[in-house]
């Protein structure tokens, strides 16, 4: 055929509209991440490229979708960390992250921060742990559903803390935000792309960030380390994939493409006022992703699979 396959048989691909799913809400970080990629992407490819809310069940409904999708290069998925929790999460998973996927690349790495909605009370992290353990009865934690990267950082604080929060889910964090933003909800933690505009807006209170080094857009956001919490520690890589059996060079077209739009200065200067910023054109090679998801797997399928 004339060439990579896929659309119209014999066109060269991309030859139709992109569909990328996201298996969270609009308006939240993963869609936020895919959105800031979707039109250099598309300029780029030369084609449309549409972004496709699938939510619910942590990720695992998007996900399991698009590893329905046929694999022409016409449907993507752009997921993030909970590609590899969801093999531990969930035991009856209707897909395997590993082969029912091809990697195209890494796209970013967010980091999380603790928020409360504003007028909790407390006014450090120190405060808020005290806060959390007199009224942990009645102290509610937003996430986005077992398996998302809210959640996890849920788990990973509430283990931290020894206490049991009831925890208040939702198909994204865009709706969680809104409900901490109207003080429905107490807590949540959250990723900075959806989250750094409310903090510095004074919207919402933030604690800690959960990475080594303090976020540069964030200065006076303490890490949860010199907080007294380096347990909880996590960073939330986002990967591009598209179904098994896709040709290997669409995928090359669509890595190639990926790094470019990576590589653009309007994408990494909207990454960088969101706390994060693009991975590099190495880090973005499929093989980077493959071992990125694979360690992953193997990491969270020990540190979430000794309490079950
Ligand atoms: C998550 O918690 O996994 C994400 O924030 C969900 C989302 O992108 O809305």
């Amino acid at each position: 055929s004339g060439g990579a396959g896929g659309g119209g048989g014999g066109d060269t691909y991309p030859s139709d509209t992109i569909d990328v799913i996201v298996p969270f809400s609009a308006g939240g970080p993963t869609d936020t991440v895919t959105r800031i990629l979707a039109e250099p992407l598309g300029e780029e490819l030369g084609v449309q490229v549409v972004v496709d809310n699938v939510e619910g069940a942590g990720g695992t409904v998007g996900a399991g979708e698009a590893s329905q999708a046929d694999p022409d290069g016409y449907t993507l998925l752009l997921h993030h960390i909970g590609m590899s929790t969801a093999p531990t999460l969930y035991p009856d998973l209707n897909f395997d992250p590993v082969a029912d996927f091809e990697p195209v690349g890494l796209v970013t790495e967010v980091p999380m921060a603790i928020l409360s909605k504003t007028g909790l009370g407390p006014a450090s992290f120190e405060e808020l742990v005290e806060y959390i353990e007199a009224n942990e009865s009645t102290v509610t934690l937003a996430h986005a559903g077992v398996g998302s990267a809210s959640h996890l950082c849920a788990t990973l604080m509430q283990d931290a803390l020894g206490v049991t929060l009831t925890e208040v889910p939702y198909d994204g964090t865009g709706p969680a935000m809104a409900d901490l933003l109207g003080g429905q909800v107490d807590l949540l933690c959250d990723q900075t792309t959806n989250s750094a505009s409310q903090i510095l807006s004074g919207a919402v209170d933030a604690y800690a960030v959960t990475v080594p080094e303090r976020v540069a857009v964030l200065p006076d956001v303490p890490t949860t380390a010199e907080a007294g919490l380096p347990d909880v520690e996590v960073s939330i890589w986002h990967g591009l994939y598209a179904p098994a059996g896709t040709p290997e060079d669409v995928v090359t077209v669509l890595n190639e493409a990926l790094i470019t739009a990576l590589g653009n200065d309007e994408v990494k200067t909207q990454f960088e006022e969101l706390g994060t910023s693009p991975v590099s054109a190495e880090q973005a090679a499929p093989s980077v992703l493959s071992t990125q998801l694979s360690d992953q797997i193997a990491l969270w399928g020990d540190l979430l699979g000794k309490g079950n």
